[in-house]
């Protein structure tokens, strides 16, 4: 009853329990998620994608979720194709659009945004995205990848090796992933960013606290041995205070096929809460890594869309009645773990 009508607001709301209950439902999600059956159970039920950042990922796979379980989707994607525009408070607009919906999902640029929306909601909200301070429906989907990642290894994820790569300061799914982790026992990480990107303190003592063991280093080839999973993030750009102070940092640790061979271990899996900068000048995570079986950035993708669908059956109370409301599905469904034949 933890999740029935409460805001998802920050990773720190949860303790292991709720977490292992979150991946409970979406391994339940699954074969809805894979179109093996379809279900009604939230036919009638509205969402509103509020997205006042960019976002494909976040903003489509909530949507995709609301969608499966029969739930219809409103979206609003920009401050400007809002009242936001017109100088309306988050007060008001979150007194408006709670009368829409059954559940808002919102992403903000301001930290705490989020939080301060929900507090005048009348319906649950979940956070999307609050500038660089949380992302916890990314965070979870990562855990959940770990876990199955490191189940395929018989391995759990107590005990797990993880070097974060990248822009820590402003990596609001980092920050996520760090407090979730804290949940969890005998943790060790490789922090690896610029000097001027370490993670913030706070998130640094609060895994310490844990107890967990933390290295950090400023270069990419030292910090990559011995883990069992790299997550990469890109320059979070947008956060930082000039243009000019984001390029300093674009392209600085680039992860490629021939550097992985030289300094991982064999099984070390490649994570990104992703979108990766492709652009030449960055390619943190180069595309000769694509066809490398431990490249999990689209298993993480498509596990996004089991774990958003398990929030909404959470905080909806539905879990119990998702399997009461199905049938088979009758389309044609792709087999997605294969590019389509021409
Ligand atoms: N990972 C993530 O938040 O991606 P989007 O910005 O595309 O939503």
């Amino acid at each position: 009853m933890k999740f029935v009508g409460h805001h998802i607001l920050s990773v720190s709301q949860f303790d292991r329990a709720d977490v292992e209950q979150i991946f409970d439902v979406a391994d339940h999600m699954r074969p809805y998620a894979m179109r093996k059956r379809i279900t009604r159970v939230l036919e009638g039920a509205i969402v509103s994608n509020m997205f006042f950042e960019p976002s494909t990922r976040t903003r489509v796979s909530f949507g995709s979720a609301f969608n499966l379980l029969g739930g219809e989707v409103r979206e609003t994607t920009e401050v400007k194709a809002s009242a936001l525009a017109k100088g309306e408070s988050l007060y008001d607009t979150a007194r408006v659009l709670s009368g829409y919906s059954d559940v808002i999902v919102m992403r903000h640029p301001e930290p705490g945004s989020v939080a301060e929306f929900a507090q005048a909601s009348r319906v649950p909200v979940i956070n999307g995205g609050d500038g660089s301070n949380e992302h916890p429906s990314q965070a979870l989907l990562d855990l959940y990848t770990m876990r199955q990642e490191l189940q395929a290894q018989d391995r759990s994820l107590d005990g797990l090796r993880i070097a974060l790569i990248g822009d820590l300061k402003y990596g609001r799914a980092v920050h996520s992933l760090c407090k979730l982790l804290c949940l969890y026992d005998d943790i060790s990480l490789h922090l690896v960013s610029p000097p001027e990107l370490e993670i913030p303190a706070g998130i640094a003592d609060d895994l310490t606290a844990a107890g967990h063991q933390i290295e950090v280093f400023h270069s990419l080839e030292p910090g990559i041995h011995e883990v069992d999973i790299l997550y990469v993030t890109r320059t979070q750009e947008e956060r930082f205070p000039s243009q000019d102070e984001a390029n300093r940092y674009r392209g600085l640790f680039r992860l490629n096929q021939s550097i992985y061979t030289q300094h991982c271990e064999p099984n070390t899996v490649i994570m990104h809460p992703l979108p990766r900068d492709s652009r030449a000048q960055a390619q943190e995570l180069d595309d000769d890594l694509n066809q490398n079986p431990n490249l999990a950035i689209f298993r993480q993708t498509d596990n996004g869309v089991l774990v958003r669908m398990a929030l909404f059956a959470l905080v909806l109370d539905v879990v119990d009645e998702v399997d009461n409301h199905a049938k088979p599905v009758t389309w044609f469904t792709a087999k997605r773990n294969e590019p389509l034949r021409p």
